[in-house]
């Protein structure tokens, strides 16, 4: 914070401004008093230019194409860390030592198993629904189940919860994906890490082995690191506004993973796929870039362009890099899905277009393929994206139930409706 000050004039009035720095990042002028002061609102349609909440978590350089854990980046985190350290980062702010790393592993590890009445809670769902729908209606339920965590002015009932939620997730997901496929759901199992663990649920049946291999356990917690949290991002937000009610973690969550199914956020891995998919062979890209740039066709190159990143989505670089590993691991030499995205890639970044309003490929460029050779249908993908940010929610959750500024979310509108008129009977309206 500085004594620093912006001035606003308008009409007859001028005002001073508080002006706070950040740590990094442009300044924040400081409008809370505005409205009061000014009797003016500000206009921000999609929060463009509007910071609405002082966080110590994640931090992203869009022009620079950097994003950082707690001041950690996340190439450093992809490669040296793993995704339930990154999940203490994002929690607890500090790297563990290896004592709390245990415990905290411990933890997790002892609480996936979900109340066995939920497996009821599946069976009411059709078999053909998508499993995000199924998802969200799992994660609001969990407040059904586990009301000795849902007192959020209880600090040991708000850690319990958060550990729930991390821990049951992959179960949830797993069972998700088991419902729609007709298999039956595989229980946790301790002996394995969280990613194996969740393969493990995912791809055994009691009709035989399943070995996990440790490369794609490695690449899938890579995927769950990648996507681990995002500052305020609309997902993110959506549960801060849910939670600024005082509403209940689970509950919070269940919202979050709402909004993250929309195709222009956590759905669009699952639309670039399709999209890769449907432009099948590299002749076609031109068509596609094309109906791309053009104003008046609707369609969008999925998995390019970002809000924040004016530069590579670093998540993306990391991705690529994975999805070459993985491929090669499985013995997919000549996949036309990634033969294509690295082609599409390759015109569009070269395209003037892409250029100047620069857009990058995002993080849901190359997850797809990954998830895809690892055998999981598209409609999944969105579920594992909610699995992997489900820490980066409860993270912020937790962060703005102990900052004394925060209060219940409300946003003001720039009306253009009527203004008053009287009621009109029915017989006399023309
Ligand atoms: N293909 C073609 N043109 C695009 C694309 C794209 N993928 N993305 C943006 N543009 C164009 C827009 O048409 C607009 O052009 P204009 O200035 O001539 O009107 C300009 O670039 C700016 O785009 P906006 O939509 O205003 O940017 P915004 O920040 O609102 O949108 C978004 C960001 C939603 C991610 C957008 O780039 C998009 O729809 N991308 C495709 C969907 C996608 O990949 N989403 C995943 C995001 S990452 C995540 O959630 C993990």
């Amino acid at each position: 914070m500085t004594d620093r000050k912006a001035t606003l004039t308008f009409d007859n009035k001028t005002l001073e401004l508080p002006i706070h720095s950040p740590t990094v990042g442009p300044d924040v002028i400081d409008i809370r008093k505005l409205y009061a002061q000014g009797d003016v609102f500000t206009h921000d349609p999609g929060f463009t230019s509007t910071s609405a909440c002082e966080s110590t978590i994640t931090f992203i350089d869009g022009d620079k194409g950097e994003l950082l854990h707690r001041g950690y980046p996340i190439d450093q985190l992809a490669s040296k860390s793993h995704y339930l350290e990154v999940c203490y980062l994002l929690l607890y702010g500090e790297l563990p030592t290896a004592a709390e790393m245990e415990k905290f592993e411990n933890t997790i590890t002892r609480h996936t198993m979900l109340h066995e009445q939920m497996t009821y809670f599946y069976r009411g769902f059709r078999r053909d629904a998508h499993p995000m729908a199924i998802i969200v209606g799992v994660m609001g339920a969990m407040s059904a189940f586990y009301h000795d965590s849902t007192d959020i002015s209880d600090p040991r009932q708000r850690e319990i919860a958060t550990h729930r939620l991390i821990a049951k997730m992959p179960t949830i997901v797993a069972w998700a994906f088991k419902y729609s496929i007709g298999q039956p759901f595989v229980y946790p199992r301790n002996d394995l890490d969280y990613a194996a663990n969740f393969l493990n649920m995912c791809f055994s049946v009691p009709a035989e082995d399943y070995e996990v291999s440790p490369v794609l356990a490695r690449a899938m917690d890579r995927i769950f690191t990648l996507h681990a949290d995002h500052e305020q991002n609309a997902s993110t937000s959506t549960v801060r506004l849910a939670s600024s009610s005082g509403a209940n973690p689970f509950a919070c969550i269940a919202a979050g993973a709402a909004c993250l199914w929309g195709p222009a956020h956590g759905g669009a891995n699952q639309a670039c796929l399709e999209m890769l998919r449907k432009i099948g062979t590299v002749d076609k890209i031109p068509e596609y870039i094309a109906r791309a740039k053009d104003k008046d066709d609707p369609f969008r190159l999925m998995g390019f362009g970002h809000r924040v990143y004016k530069n590579f989505d670093p998540r993306a670089k990391v991705m690529k890099e994975s999805a070459d590993e993985v491929l090669d691991l499985l013995g997919i030499h000549d996949n036309p899905t990634l033969q294509v995205a690295k082609e599409l890639e390759r015109q569009a970044l070269e395209d003037p277009y892409f250029a100047e309003k620069k857009l990058f490929p995002n993080v849901d460029f190359y997850s797809g393929i990954i998830l895809e050779a690892m055998g999981f249908p598209t409609s999944m993908f969105t579920p594992i994206f909610a699995l992997s940010r489900t820490v980066g929610w409860i993270s912020q959750w937790k962060e703005q139930l102990s900052d004394p500024a925060h209060k219940i979310g409300r946003p003001r509108q720039l009306y253009t409706g009527h203004p008053f008129r009287d009621y009109v009977e029915v017989e006399d309206r023309g």
